[in-house]
């Protein structure tokens, strides 16, 4: 009995918040929280740093070293990688190679699991019960085979590649090295410089793990870190969000100064608690939402005003502190 009441209470205080909050999405005509988090975000929601980008790709084309983008958690290392891999299809190097592009984006995996993986995601056909080296070895073929018949190199995308089991790392270390002595002995003409670029991502803890457990890989990445949203960029971010969810993201400008109901001061409020990480906007700006919302519900004023975000970055610094 007791039980029911308390559930029915509970039940009855999140019906209540989420009316104040559909209330809010109403007034600026949004269909549903700017803020939510999409498993899969729509390409049109980024907010781009063609700058950053253009020296990522820069470094896959040059072919001199491999590239490991770090940053901390929600910075937008994943983000950046799916852009890299949108544009690099459309590019040639200056030997006039194309790209072929693969994408690991699960972690925890084993050395088979990270072969197949591998395999799977550069379409390099592998029987079931193959042992891992048998895979990588038919990976490694198939790079060598595209390069020299197709001339196409390999870019290999590798999400967190720490969180991985060690052996399957050094699988990803064969890949790096190649083509082997043995490749290049066989065409020395043709095979005479690496043939797949691999672009990690990982914190800073796991790149400093990685300069000592794999110095030999270490040595030849170079680590870029993500750039923090600047207060112009957050204002983007914060935008975009606004106009997909009121149904208008087609016709976002990025130059648009207006993006009610959040003033400018609140964005910058805000920008400067996430320190420009877009994981951590999102949220502080879904908070702001919320307490807009109660607002409204008084005053039948939806903005997000300065004060306010200054409320939300308070009670975040605190509950992050907390955390720690
Ligand atoms: N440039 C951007 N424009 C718009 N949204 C972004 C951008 N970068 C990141 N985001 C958003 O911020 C969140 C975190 O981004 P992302 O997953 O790319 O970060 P990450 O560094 O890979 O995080 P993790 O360490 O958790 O893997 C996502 O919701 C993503 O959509
Ligand atoms: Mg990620």
């Amino acid at each position: 009995m007791t039980i029911a009441i308390h559930e029915s209470a509970l039940i009855r205080h999140f019906n209540t918040r989420k009316e104040v909050l559909r209330a809010w999405e109403e007034k600026i005509g949004a269909r549903f929280s700017p803020f939510r988090g999409f498993k899969m975000p729509d390409s049109r929601l980024y907010v781009e740093h063609p700058d950053f980008l253009d020296s990522i790709v820069d470094l896959i084309i040059t072919n001199e070293r491999h590239i490991f983008l770090r940053g901390p958690v929600g910075s937008g290392k994943s983000t950046l990688m799916l852009l890299a891999l949108r544009d690099l299809p459309t590019l040639a190097d200056r030997k006039g190679n194309k790209f072929v592009t693969g994408y690991v984006g699960m972690t925890g995996l084993y050395e088979k699991q990270m072969s197949a993986a591998i395999a799977d995601s550069l379409r390099v056909k592998y029987r079931r019960s193959w042992e891992s080296s048998q895979i990588i070895e038919a990976v490694a073929k198939e790079c060598v085979r595209r390069y020299i018949e197709e001339k196409s190199r390999t870019a290999l995308f590798v999400e967190d590649v720490a969180d991985n089991q060690e052996a399957a790392f050094h699988k990803l270390r064969y890949l790096a090295d190649l083509p082997t002595q043995e490749m290049k002995d066989e065409y020395p003409e043709v095979l005479d410089e690496p043939i797949i670029t691999l672009i990690m991502s990982g914190t800073n803890v796991y790149w400093n793990a990685m300069l000592s457990f794999l110095p030999q890989i270490a040595d030849r990445t170079e680590p870029l870190d993500v750039p923090a949203l600047d207060d112009m960029k957050a204002k983007e971010f914060i935008g975009r969000r606004i106009a997909y969810a009121q149904g208008d993201i087609d016709s976002f400008n990025p130059n648009n100064t207006d993006i009610s109901p959040f003033t400018d001061e609140a964005v910058k409020v805000i920008n400067d608690a996430a320190k420009g990480n877009p994981r951590d906007i999102r949220m502080l700006a879904r908070g702001c939402q919320q307490v807009a919302a109660e607002n409204l519900r008084r005053s039948g004023n939806p903005e997000v005003t300065k004060d306010i975000a200054k409320l939300v970055a308070e009670a975040y610094a605190t509950i992050l502190r907390e955390v720690r």
